[in-house]
């Protein structure tokens, strides 16, 4: 039995349910018949959730899809998507709502902005770009803290046609350089910095660098406008007059008079960069018709929004979450909710928990990780909070294990709130598989059904469907309106990575493995390719092995995603070392090595991708053709028997590296 059989064996054993509350069934959204009325007619379907959205003119047509797997939705219709998130609740007597409530990482830095306040400031922020020579079309970079301003600043971008690119601030300047030379950003929008773990970090020399390095790749950025956050000192070189802008004196300056423009649904409103199974991260394209109905829909149907809701979203906002359900999706539905800038932990353990009872949220919704993390720490920390406020818990990112989903409704949720697993991706731009909470018995670490509109199934290699009880690889059947357009720049790499696997069908392939159990409910396994998912963050296999083969010491390395109690995946690297490197003593694997490598990873990627776990290595396994065989690295890096190894070109190579690392080696 491999791996994947054990753990479904397992999963299926699962027979806990949890009912939805009658209370809430009895004025759920959306109910049952909602999956029957989008099978019969899926295109009147998307057609009706439209209506949701506010549009300048109205389209013609839902969906031309005569040249996949180039989809156009709501074809001919013109819409802002700033003006659909802000000023339609302010011309429709909403003004005084509470839009965000900003909490800030040091205690007591909060701020309230209402609909009203966000339209000004997102119509200064959208004269002050025109005024740096943003127009529509051109791309501007955002590298920027959790902090109000990030969000304004997406408007305002949306607002003016200009597709941003929000990079997490979390990465390194080289991987910032390379977005911002992929996507040709004309701006730059940042912060001196923010705050994390109860200090102030910089983000500004990042961009510094990123700009000396885009430059050597032959780009040029003209403008960094750049908010005062921290107050820090940006360093004897860090302000360039001929380029740098202070927020506040361009955005605090500017008229709160901005017209929106409309434009044509499939417009470009982002580019969100993502790791795939190459070195170089992939930059998926969201338009801005299908996008913003399928978040405001989705958000609506899913978390079972009410117009008294306090919803809260951990995500950053340089990852699609973050786009999707902090920005677009709850704004367009007119939301209040709570913008958080730090660490779950500062300035100290239950932090996330007194801001719900301080601002009452009652929708909730964070990954896998963090769960697992606050499990580990006890429930004395939220037991002493008063979380009654909550009435609807979400996860997303990574698999939820059914313990995590237990602890997360009862501890967290007091069990009265349902917990929605919600299955999507960067590509599919909003929610595709999860519970809708009036309606489904929730099964611990079942992300269920497609939502209705949405069709997905199960198949096997050659894009058979799978019967109940099966696994095989996880796929979206018909188009939806909220799907990638194309891979910026890369049209042939999106038809290949997305469209080519199951052609002769046409399925959309998601790169995930999953299993339909016996009621034909899903079980998402987790990625199929050579992507990891690390604390619910996708990192390419190859990106870090480029990396670390960066390093003048390094000759080879593999990289693999081992299993790990508290991220899910964590990064395990294999290196063959040079031999120069060798006869300088390095030939051990020992500490300095090690240390110095996982440091040039986190340089060159962030320190997300930091290895948890870098082994010095004789050799790598390769099959005679030479490709890796990742799996039995895995099998090591997972401490398991070594698997099969007749395909191996030298067998003798496993027993090389088991014997190598018997003693321990090269493990920090
Ligand atoms: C994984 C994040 C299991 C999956 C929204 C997917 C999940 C990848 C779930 C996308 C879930 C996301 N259950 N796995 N509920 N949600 N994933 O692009 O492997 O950062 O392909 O989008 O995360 O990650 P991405």
């Amino acid at each position: 039995m491999s791996n994947t059989d054990q753990t479904l064996a397992n999963l299926l054993q699962e027979d806990r349910r949890f009912e939805p509350p009658a209370e809430l069934a009895a004025h759920a959204n959306l109910t049952a018949e909602a999956y029957d009325r989008a099978a019969a007619d899926r295109e009147g379907f998307w057609a009706a959730q439209a209506e949701r959205i506010t549009w300048a003119e109205p389209f013609t047509q839902v969906l031309d899809w005569s040249n996949p797997p180039f989809a156009k939705w709501y074809v001919g219709g013109k819409l802002n998507a700033a003006y659909n998130c802000v000023d339609r609740h302010v011309e429709a007597g909403r003004g005084d709502k509470v839009a965000i409530h900003f909490v800030g990482e040091p205690v007591g830095d909060t701020r309230s902005i209402t609909y009203a306040e966000l339209q000004d400031l997102v119509s200064q922020a959208a004269n002050a770009l025109t005024d740096l020579g943003v127009e529509a079309g051109d791309r501007v970079a955002i590298y920027m803290p959790m902090i109000p301003e990030a969000v304004v600043t997406m408007l305002a971008c949306a607002r003016i046609g200009a597709p941003h690119t929000v990079v997490f601030g979390g990465f390194s300047s080289d991987a910032l350089a390379s977005r911002l030379e992929d996507c040709q950003a004309k701006v730059v929008v940042t912060a001196d910095g923010g705050y994390r773990r109860g200090a102030a970090s910089a983000l500004k020399p990042a961009v510094d660098e990123a700009r000396t390095k885009a430059e050597t790749l032959g780009h040029t950025v003209e403008k960094v406008l750049v908010v005062r956050r921290t107050g820090q000192d940006l360093g004897e070189n860090g302000w360039d007059d001929a380029v740098d802008v202070w927020w506040h004196d361009a955005v605090d300056s500017a008229s709160t008079q901005h017209t929106p423009e409309a434009f044509d649904a499939e417009h470009p409103l982002y580019v969100m960069y993502t790791s795939g199974t190459t070195g170089k991260p992939k930059g998926i394209l969201h338009t801005t018709g299908g996008y913003l109905v399928g978040c405001s829909y989705t958000h609506w149907a899913v978390f079972d929004l009410k117009d008294d809701d306090v919803y809260w979203c951990t995500a950053d906002i340089g990852w699609v979450t973050g786009h999707s359900y902090i920005v677009y999706g709850p704004l367009a539905n007119g939301v209040t909710q709570v913008l958080y800038e730090g660490t779950p932990d500062s300035p100290e353990r239950g932090r996330w928990w007194d801001v719900i009872e301080q601002h009452g949220v009652t929708i909730f919704y964070t990954a896998p990780t963090a769960i697992r993390s606050f499990m580990k720490q006890g429930r004395e920390i939220p037991d002493a909070r008063d979380l009654s406020s909550l009435r609807l818990l979400g996860s997303v990112g990574e698999p939820i294990n059914p313990e995590a989903y237990v602890w997360y409704r009862h501890v967290i949720g007091g069990d009265r709130t349902p917990v929605v697993d919600t299955w999507w991706q960067t590509e599919t731009g909003s929610i595709m598989i999860s519970p809708l909470p009036g309606v489904t018995a929730g099964k611990p670490g079942s992300a269920m059904i497609p939502i209705p509109g949405v069709a997905a199934d199960v198949v096997d290699e050659e894009g058979t469907p799978v019967p109940n009880g099966s696994g095989g690889y996880l796929v979206l059947t018909e188009p939806w309106p909220s799907m990638l357009r194309t891979i910026w720049g890369d049209d042939e790499r999106f038809k290949e990575t997305y469209w080519a696997r199951f052609a002769k069908q046409g399925y959309y392939f998601a790169g995930d493995g999953a299993k339909k159990d016996s009621d034909g409910d899903l079980w998402v396994l987790g990625r199929v390719d050579d992507v990891m998912n690390v604390s619910g963050h996708r990192l390419s296999t190859t990106e870090i092995e480029s990396a670390l083969v960066s390093h003048p010491k390094v000759a080879e390395a593999a990289v693999v995603g081992a299993k790990d109690e508290d991220t899910g995946q964590a990064v395990c690297a294999f290196v063959i070392l040079r031999e120069s490197a060798l006869d300088s003593g390095a030939s051990d694997g020992g500490d300095d090595i090690v240390a110095e490598l996982r440091k040039h990873v986190r340089k060159e990627i962030g320190p997300i991708a930091t290895p948890r776990q870098i082994m010095v290595v004789p050799e790598l396994p390769k099959t005679r053709s030479g490709k890796i065989m990742r799996r039995l690295l895995r099998d090591v890096a997972e401490n398991r028997e070594i698997g099969d190894v007749t395909t191996l070109a030298d067998s003798s190579v496993m027993d090389l590296i088991s014997s190598g690392l018997s003693g321990g080696k090269g493990d920090e």
